[in-house]
């Protein structure tokens, strides 16, 4: 095997599981503790020592572009790939074939974290030299997954979301592979909902005698698809930040563990970590409770919010019930109005959800 490991991030995709956020961006690029998802997962193979990572994008492919930039802010170097469609995980390796040359590689799902990185998991990679490994999760419902059955340090069968799980190990978004899961990818056909499956291509490295190998991660692992998803990841993250004050306190008063970015203002309000408040947020006469990620931009004048995720600018105003386990994108203004007749007005995007007390 080359020594020299590339890394290789799936950041396209359609992201359905989160409209109406994947209408207008990118759901890699959705905060969590106020960092992009995606951010986790590059700064997690950099400090596996893989720096050379191609990103593959789709349609928000411009806004990751400028998210990630040349990847030096990150310590990596960053190559953009653009994919056709998002016709499967192992079409994206197809995609990146010519980057990939002729290199083993870590493949990362753009919109996954977990919780005590890869480090290891890439040196057993290094050290057992397999054709691929494959990081596994005992899950409580595997029929939402891939799903691996093992045959002692060897896995023996794959399937994709199986009505009847043969076992409760679910693959997680992180894959070890060397250049032979290029002729896997080219040798298999589309799946019934029209992809090209990485499970169909490493069940035929499987069939053809090739040594794959399961490594089952214990520590946390989330794959951020859904809102609850995306609020949960929010959670653990926010219960390992370290806190810090570098904006303004007026009258206001913090408790555990609290991050206040620079040039953020908060007036007579109480902030109960863990949360993180963003750069220029202006908090006044409110109440953010735990899990709360704030970014930069946003006002909560008069309102409470708890266990939810405020992307950039949002406006909450003069709200009588608590705000709670929401993800409310960019730009959006929730106010309370005087005006006559008494009613809700609303302005929404596709896809939105609201639910009134
Ligand atoms: P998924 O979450 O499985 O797919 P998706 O992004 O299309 O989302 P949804 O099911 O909600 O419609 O994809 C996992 C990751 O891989 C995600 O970061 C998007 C990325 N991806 C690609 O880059 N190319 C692809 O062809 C596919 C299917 C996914």
């Amino acid at each position: 095997m080359s020594r020299e490991l590339k890394g290789l991030v799936l950041s396209g995709g359609a992201g359905t599981r989160l409209r109406p956020i994947t209408h207008t961006s990118a759901k890699q690029l959705v905060p969590v503790a106020n960092t992009p998802v995606l951010f986790y997962g590059l700064e997690a193979l950099r400090d596996a020592g893989i720096t050379d990572i191609g990103i593959i994008i789709g349609d928000t492919g411009d806004e990751i572009r400028e998210a990630v930039g040349d990847g030096s802010a990150l310590g990596i170097r960053a190559t953009f790939i653009p994919q056709s469609a998002p016709l499967g995980l192992a079409h994206a390796v197809l995609t990146a074939e010519e980057f990939l040359g002729d290199s083993s590689f870590v493949m990362y799902l753009g919109d996954n974290l977990l919780r005590d990185g890869i480090t290891p998991l890439v040196e057993e990679f290094r050290a057992s030299d397999p054709d691929a490994m494959i990081l596994l999760q005992h899950v409580p419902n595997p029929s939402s997954y891939g799903v691996a059955v093992l045959d002692g340090d060897r896995v023996v069968n794959l399937e994709e979301k199986p009505a009847a799980p043969k076992s409760d190990l679910a693959l997680v978004g992180v894959y070890m592979f060397t250049p032979s899961i290029l002729d896997a990818a080219k040798a298999i056909a589309p799946s019934a909902r029209g992809e090209l499956e990485i499970t169909d291509a490493i069940q035929y490295l499987i069939d053809e005698g090739r040594r794959v190998e399961p490594h089952v991660v214990t520590g946390w692992w989330k794959d951020t698809g859904q809102v609850e998803d995306m609020l949960e990841a929010n959670r653990l993250i926010l219960d390992v930040m370290e806190p810090r004050v570098d904006g303004e306190l007026i009258n206001s008063d913090i408790e555990g563990r609290v991050v206040i970015e620079a040039g953020a203002r908060l007036v007579n309000s109480h902030v109960r970590g863990p949360a993180v408040i963003g750069r220029d947020a202006v908090v006044e006469d409110a109440y953010i409770g735990p899990y709360s990620s704030i970014s930069t931009g946003c006002v909560v004048r008069r309102a409470e919010i708890e266990h939810s995720i405020l992307l950039e600018r949002v406006h909450l105003e003069d709200l009588d019930a608590r705000v709670e386990s929401s993800l409310i994108g960019r730009d959006v203004t929730i106010t309370r109005t005087d005006a006559k007749p008494r009613a809700y007005r609303f302005v929404l995007g596709d896809s939105s959800v609201i639910g009134l007390t």
